[in-house]
C-alpha cells in the first residue's frame, strides 16, 4: 500500500472511490461544489432531506460514472467539528479503510482539507492518515489455503489531495516516519499472531537477527548452554518444562550516543504459557499465544528506533521462554536462586513471567543504565482492572512515569498509574526462601511489580508496564482486526523519540 500527499487536481487520472468528510454542522459543500458539482448537488438533497447529517461514522455515497475524480464519491461523518480530536479522527480512518475495502476500491483519494479541525493540526492529521491507513488495512493470511476466505483487499493506495499545496513537501517527513512506524507495528502482528508450534524462542531469536541485519544492529542470542553458565536461574526453571530451549536476547542501538544516556528495554516473551503444572484452565488457553507481545515488541522496537536514527544508546532485552510441562517442569515449592543471588521460592509456575523478567532486568547492570523500562503480559488482575483499552504503569521514577504516560496520549496507547509502597512487599516475602512468586492474591498487579523490584539494579530508575490486557483485540477493532494488535511499539518509540535527560529525576 501506498500512502501520499498531493495537490488537488481537477484533471488527471481517476480514483475508484473518492472520499470527503463532512462535519454534523458544516455550512454547505463550498469545496466539493468546485471539485464536483453533480455529486455536491446529490449530497445537497440528501443532506435536506436528512438522510444524511455528518453524525459521527455515518456515510452517504453516490454512484455515477460521470463524476469527475472517482465513479463512487462518499462523504463520512465526522461529528460535530469542535470535537474532533485525534482520537476521533482515527477511528474516522479506520472506517474510511473499512468503507473502501467493502467496495473493493483499489485507488482511494481522500480530500484531505474536509477532515480538518482547530484541535487537530493538519501535520499531526497526515501522521495519523498514514499510520492508520496501514493499520486497518491489516490481515494475517498465512494459514489461509482457501482462496474464497481472503478477507477484500486492502486499498492499493490511498492518495490524499489538498488545496494547500506548501503543505505536500512540508507533511513528508511526518508521513514517511508515520509510515515507518505504522509497518513495524504490523510487523509486530505477524510475529505475534504466528502460533505457539512455530513462534518458539529459538523461531524468535532467528526473527530478531533477521531484523537485526537488515537494520544494522547489535544483537546477541544466550542460548541453553550460556545461560547456565551465567546462572540465569529464573530462565532456564520456567523453560525446564519445555522441550524447546529458551533464547536471551539482546539487541543493542546507538552506542556511539552513550553520553546521552542509555536506556535499557525488558520484555517478556512467552511464547505459550500453559501456566506449567499450577495449569491454566483450558477456556481461552490459546490466548496465551500472545504472551510474547512485550518481547516483540521490544524487538521490533529496537528495529524502528534504528531505522529512525534515535540518538540514544539503547538496549533491547527479551527473555524468551515457553510455559509448559512437557520435560522435567518446576514444581510448586521449588526454590530457585536467580542471577542476582536471591532465592525465589516458585508457589505458582503461572507467574513465570516475573522470573524470566528478574534475570533479564539485574542482566541490564552490564549496560549501567540511564533508566529501565520493562513491558509485560504480567497479570490478569491487570486485564480485570484496565480491561482492554489501558495498561498499567508502576516504577520508582515519578518523571520517567509521567513522560511514558504522556507518550501514551500521545500516541493512542494509554497508561494509568497504580502504586507501588512498601506495604504491598510484606506478602511476597517467603518462609524458607527470600522471596515467593505470589502474593496474597489481592493487588497482583502491584504485587508482581514489587516482585520485579526486588530484581532491578540498585538505583536505577525503573518502570514496568503491565500490558496483560491491551496487546490483542478479541474481536475486530477500527484499526486492527481479531488478533495481536502490536501494542507497544508506538508508545516505546514515541518515549525514545522525545528522551530528554529530564525524563529521569537525579537520584
Ligand atoms: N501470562 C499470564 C497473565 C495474563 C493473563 C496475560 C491473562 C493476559 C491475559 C501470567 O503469566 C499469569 O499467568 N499470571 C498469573 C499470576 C498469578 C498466578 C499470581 C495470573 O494473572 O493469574
Ligand atoms: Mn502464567
Ligand atoms: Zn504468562
Amino acid at each position: 500500500m501506498k500512502v501520499s500527499l498531493a495537490g488537488l487536481t481537477k484533471s488527471g487520472s481517476k480514483a475508484d472511490l473518492f472520499v470527503a468528510g463532512y462535519f454534523k454542522d458544516e455550512k454547505g459543500l463550498k469545496t466539493l461544489k468546485k471539485i464536483d458539482p453533480a455529486f455536491a448537488k446529490a449530497a445537497e438533497t440528501a443532506i435536506s432531506k436528512k438522510r444524511f447529517e455528518g453524525k459521527t461514522g455515518e456515510n452517504f455515497s453516490s454512484y455515477q460514472a460521470g463524476y469527475r475524480q472517482a465513479p463512487e464519491v462518499l462523504l463520512l461523518g465526522l461529528g460535530e467539528k469542535k470535537k474532533l480530536n485525534a482520537a476521533s479522527l482515527r477511528k474516522a480512518v479506520g472506517t474510511l479503510i473499512g468503507l473502501a475495502n467493502g467496495r473493493k476500491a483499489v485507488k482511494v483519494r481522500v480530500l484531505f482539507d474536509s477532515f480538518l479541525n482547530e484541535e487537530v493540526p493538519a501535520g499531526e492529521a497526515a501522521k495519523i492518515f498514514t499510520e492508520i491507513s496501514f493499520l486497518a488495512s491489516y490481515r494475517f493470511t498465512p494459514y489461509k489455503t482457501q482462496k474464497k476466505d481472503d478477507p477484500p483487499k486492502a486499498p492499493a493506495s490511498v492518495e490524499l489531495v489538498t488545496e494547500k499545496k506548501e503543505w505536500v513537501s512540508a507533511f513528508r517527513p511526518a508521513m514517511v516516519r508515520a509510515e515507518k512506524i505504522a509497518k513495524a507495528v504490523l510487523l509486530a502482528r505477524d510475529l505475534n499472531n504466528e502460533p505457539g508450534n512455530v513462534m518458539n524462542p529459538p523461531r524468535l531469536a532467528s526473527e530478531a537477527k533477521k531484523l537485526a541485519a537488515e537494520k544494522k544492529l547489535d544483537c546477541k542470542v544466550f542460548g541453553l548452554a550460556e545461560l547456565k553458565k551465567m546462572g540465569m536461574n529464573g530462565i532456564l526453571a520456567v523453560n525446564q518444562g519445555s522441550v524447546t530451549p529458551p533464547a536471551l536476547i539482546i539487541m543493542e542501538h546507538g552506542k556511539e550516543y552513550k553520553d546521552r544516556g542509555t536506556v535499557c528495554l525488558v520484555g517478556k516473551g512467552v511464547t505459550f504459557d500453559t501456566g506449567g503444572i499450577s495449569i491454566k484452565p483450558s477456556k481461552g488457553m490459546e490466548e496465551m499465544k500472545y504472551d510474547k507481545s512485550a518481547a516483540i515488541a521490544v524487538v521490533v522496537t529496537m528495529g524502528l528506533v534504528s531505522d529512525l536514527k534515535l540518538p540514544l544508546h539503547i538496549v533491547g532485552l527479551a527473555p524468551c521462554v515457553e510455559n509448559n510441562v512437557a520435560q522435567d517442569p518446576q514444581r510448586p515449592g521449588d526454590i530457585i536462586r536467580m542471577y542476582n543471588g536471591k532465592t525465589v521460592e516458585v508457589m505458582n509456575t503461572d507467574a513465570e513471567g516475573r522470573l524470566i523478567l528478574a534475570d533479564a532486568l539485574s542482566y541490564c547492570e552490564e549496560f549501567k543504565p540511564t533508566a529501565i523500562i520493562d513491558a509485560a503480559t504480567l497479570t490478569g488482575m491487570c486485564h480485570h482492572t484496565f480491561g482492554d483499552k489501558t495498561c498499567g504503569i508502576l516504577g520508582t521514577d515519578q518523571n520517567l512515569i509521567d513522560a511514558i504516560r504522556k507518550a501514551g496520549e500521545e500516541v493512542g496507547e494509554r497508561c494509568w498509574q497504580l502504586p507501588l509502597w512498601e506495604e504491598y512487599g510484606e506478602c511476597i516475602k517467603s518462609h524458607h526462601s527470600d522471596l515467593r512468586n505470589t502474593g496474597d492474591g489481592y493487588a497482583g498487579t502491584i504485587t508482581a511489580a514489587m516482585f520485579l523490584k526486588e530484581f532491578v539494579p540498585e538505583k536505577t530508575p525503573w518502570v514496568h508496564l503491565d500490558i496483560a490486557g491491551t496487546v490483542c483485540c478479541t474481536a475486530n477493532r477500527f484499526d486492527c482486526p481479531k488478533g495481536a494488535n502490536g501494542f507497544g511499539v508506538r508508545l516505546f518509540t514515541e518515549v525514545l523519540s522525545n528522551w530528554s535527560s529530564g525524563n529521569v529525576s537525579k537520584a
